[in-house]
């Protein structure tokens, strides 16, 4: 048995597994056709190069921009770094940042970052459901600003940012929008043609892709200065984004991407469903449980719950010892045993954020796999609760 056999997989907001369509096409690009895509002195190197560059053209069609505007990176913590510092590091005048609290830790890292270098940031509250209201933003935008960053998609409790709304405002404030869509991507139909975006991020492992690669999305305008690389080098991409593109991750980037656009529609249905019945079964089996993350303008996939009268720790370490794959908030930050900053924003406590789970299903997760969960779940907090 495969530990994605023996597991019960519900962390997909983490990771996902690649899907094995995605591997059949990444795998002759290690072995057989292996080149660098920069390599103009034989023809694998221009194979290597036009794999490259058809990968591009379809995740460029599936999020209707122009090809050139896409720079490969290693994944979305490269492209939010890229798209924060490439736009306000070491500029002459005064930069000013708006971004908000329930940001990835990849947007509000660098942040505070740049704001030692004196850059000037915001970090704007979220509402109880984890989203910026789009009228704090107006408040806050003044001509001083010089960058917008907000997520898509939150990474814990799924909510969605009114991006449309967002962009409009920015677009008629005059100042550049940068969406982390790390979340969204595979998920929502992302239309860049129909949406004033000018940076957008993305990963290849949270649809399905592998992982070490993403892109930022560079829009062409006049509202974005040109960016500064934060690596020098062979003048990849563009000059934005120096070193060797890893070919068969950039397939595979473009594979998961257009399988995901074409199951989109009923993967969401699917997996929905099996969200739903998630909720009501935890819902019947445990009680003092309540949902943190909301009901409507929420990620399909996403399921976060709060579990009263138990203790948050104790909960995680019970759960680890069983066969299910749950996280107790981001996976990038769970290394050190903080409460969720996300929860905390949105007003839980500090004890209500550390007894609180993340489910996150995905493309293979079935009802089998939500039956075993529920049970694995009630019995756990009834045996923590029979020994308090
Ligand atoms: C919203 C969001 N932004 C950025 C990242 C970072 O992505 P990567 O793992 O590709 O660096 C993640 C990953 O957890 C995420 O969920």
């Amino acid at each position: 048995m495969t530990p994605q056999e023996s597991f019960i997989y519900l962390d997909h907001h983490a990771t996902t597994p690649v899907d094995p369509r995605v591997v059949e096409t990444m795998s002759s690009w290690w072995t057989t056709w292996a080149a660098n895509a920069s390599s103009i002195s034989h023809r694998a190197g221009d194979w290597a190069r036009e794999a490259v560059e058809a990968a591009r053209a379809e995740i460029a069609e599936e999020l209707r921009c122009d090809a050139r505007e896409l720079v490969f990176t290693s994944g979305a913590t490269e492209a939010n770094n890229l798209a924060l510092k490439g736009v306000l590091a070491g500029r002459q005048t005064q930069q000013r940042l708006l971004t908000a609290a329930a940001e990835h830790r990849s947007i509000l890292d660098p942040a505070r970052r740049l704001q030692r270098q004196g850059v000037d940031v915001s970090v704007l509250p979220v509402t109880a459901s984890g989203s910026i209201d789009p009228g704090r933003l107006r408040e806050a935008i003044d001509l001083g600003t010089t960058l917008v960053s907000i997520m898509w998609a939150n990474n814990e409790v799924g909510t969605l940012s009114e991006v449309a709304e967002i962009a409009d405002l920015c677009q008629q404030a005059g100042v550049p929008l940068h969406v982390d869509a790390s979340q969204a991507a595979g998920k929502l139909a992302i239309r860049l043609n129909e949406l004033p975006v000018n940076l957008l991020s993305l990963t290849a492992h949270k649809f399905h892709g592998p992982q070490g690669i993403g892109v930022l999305v560079v829009r062409r305008g006049e509202l974005l200065r040109p960016l500064q690389p934060l690596l020098d080098g062979g003048g990849h991409e563009q000059g934005l984004r120096s070193g060797t593109l890893p070919v068969p991750l950039v397939v595979g980037m473009g594979a998961a991407l257009t399988i995901a656009a074409k199951e989109r529609v009923d993967d969401n249905q699917r997996i929905g469903a099996l969200r739903d019945q998630l909720w009501n079964g935890l819902q019947q089996r445990v009680p003092e449980v309540t949902r943190n993350s909301p009901a409507s303008n929420c990620l399909p996939h996403n399921l976060n719950i709060h579990v009263g009268g138990v203790d948050g720790d104790v909960l995680m370490m019970r759960l680890k010892a069983t066969r299910l794959c749950v996280s107790s908030g981001a996976a990038c930050t769970s290394a050190r045993s903080e409460p969720s900053h996300v929860l905390r924003a949105m007003g839980l406590s500090d004890q209500e954020a550390r007894a609180s789970l993340r489910f996150g299903l995905g493309r293979f997760t079935t009802a089998a796999h939500i039956a075993d969960a529920i049970d694995i779940i009630a019995q756990t907090v009834s045996d923590i609760r029979n020994e308090g």
